[in-house]
């Protein structure tokens, strides 16, 4: 029995996120057309039973205990099923983390049914000004967020912010100021992360592109402070990690860290160990690369697990070692103009 997941790079896969529904209840400019998008018909998605089968093999292949689950979108928070969805994955395999990518509008009022069976949440919110929100979700609804987010106090899981930094939209030294200082009044009991725009359809990439060194020299200069470096204790990290000098707030493990998501300016994909299983069931070895593996058809066709788990080598084997295979983010931005949107693949 084999007890790695390998590339041809000797990348170990140990972290699948699973989309489960492209709906979404919100429409931001970045991830999705106004009018949205074609919604995947029910009989195409993956069904509970579907999920299961692709975790456990998975699982399957790993040592016990040290595969990481991410559920995403679309808004996973829209799929009826998902505590039982968790807690079966839950009873089945004890996975090392179990969270959720949510842009946050229900999480309050899903909130008492969810909080036993995760232990990450991250929240996707790329300002906090009410006006600026509905220019970019292109919705109401920035108070239930901050309400959803309120809900986790006390909770003994990790809570993330995501924070997609956009020229002329949200990069000046006051929209990174409103971030830190809603995160020291809220008790640091969450992350933030910025992140670099990353090209999807391959339209507006280039004019919204802001590099993490210029989000940094702007936090600087809004906050008056150096950034320090901490380190993190994941070796498979997406996260370059920081603190305002001299700054307290808690920290070991979370809570209370700047973060930056570097995917264009210094990316992290040497140390790669993602695969996605799209919510109609397609295997993606790479955020970026088009090339996709249906398991759902397999499952459907009677796949054996022994089998099931040759097709996910197989995929891992044509693995790109970086950006799906594009040798810079020019060459990239070309390349990704036929993908899937971001709200099919989930991040
Ligand atoms: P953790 O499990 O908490 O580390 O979450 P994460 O950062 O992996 O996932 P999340 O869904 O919160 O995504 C945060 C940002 O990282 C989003 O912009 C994602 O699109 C991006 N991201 C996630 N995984 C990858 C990846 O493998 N490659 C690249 N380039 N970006 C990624
Ligand atoms: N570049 C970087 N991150 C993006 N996200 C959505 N679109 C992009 C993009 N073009 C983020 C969302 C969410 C995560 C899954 O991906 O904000 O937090
Ligand atoms: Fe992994 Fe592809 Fe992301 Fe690079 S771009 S970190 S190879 S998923």
């Amino acid at each position: 029995r084999n007890n790695k997941l390998l590339d041809k790079y000797n990348r170990n896969h140990n972290y699948v996120r699973i989309s489960l529904t492209d709906k979404c209840n919100l429409r931001c400019t970045y991830c999705m057309p106004e009018e949205g998008i074609q919604l995947t018909r029910k009989e195409e998605l993956l069904k509970d039973t579907e999920i299961l089968k692709i975790v456990s093999v998975l699982s399957s292949q790993l040592p016990p205990s040290t595969m990481k689950i991410r559920l995403t979108g679309g808004e996973p928070l829209l799929y009826p099923r998902l505590p039982s969805l968790l807690t079966s994955i839950n009873t089945l395999h004890t996975p090392s983390s179990i969270g959720i990518t949510t842009n946050a509008i229900l999480l309050d009022k899903r909130w008492e049914d969810l909080k036993d069976l995760l232990t990450s949440v991250n929240v996707s919110l790329d300002t906090l000004d009410e006006k600026k929100f509905q220019m970019l979700t292109r919705r109401t609804g920035l108070s239930k967020v901050l309400r959803g987010i309120e809900r986790t106090e006390g909770w003994d899981g990790k809570v993330k912010l995501n924070c997609v930094v956009m020229k002329g939209f949200n990069d000046d030294k006051e929209d990174f100021k409103q971030f830190l200082e809603f995160q020291r009044d809220m008790g640091y009991r969450f992350d933030v992360r910025f992140i670099e725009w990353m090209p999807f359809d391959g339209t507006s990439w280039g004019e919204n592109f802001v590099s993490a060194g210029t989000m940094m020299d702007r936090i600087k200069e809004g906050m008056g402070k150096e950034l320090e470096g901490v380190g993190s204790e994941d070796r498979n990290d997406t996260t370059k990690w920081y603190k305002l000098a001299g700054d307290e707030g808690e920290r070991e493990g979370g809570g209370g860290r700047i973060g930056f998501i570097t995917s264009m300016s210094d990316n992290f994909c040497a140390t790669c160990n993602r695969i996605r299983i799209t919510s109609d069931g397609s295997l993606k070895v790479c955020l970026f690369d088009g090339t996709e593996v249906s398991v759902r058809d397999a499952i459907r066709d009677g796949v054996g697990d022994e089998d099931l788990a040759r097709i996910f080598r197989g995929a891992l084997g044509e693995k790109k070692f970086k950006f799906g295979g594009a040798e810079d983010m020019q060459e990239l931005a070309e390349r990704v103009k036929g993908n899937r949107h971001m709200t099919a693949i989930g991040g």
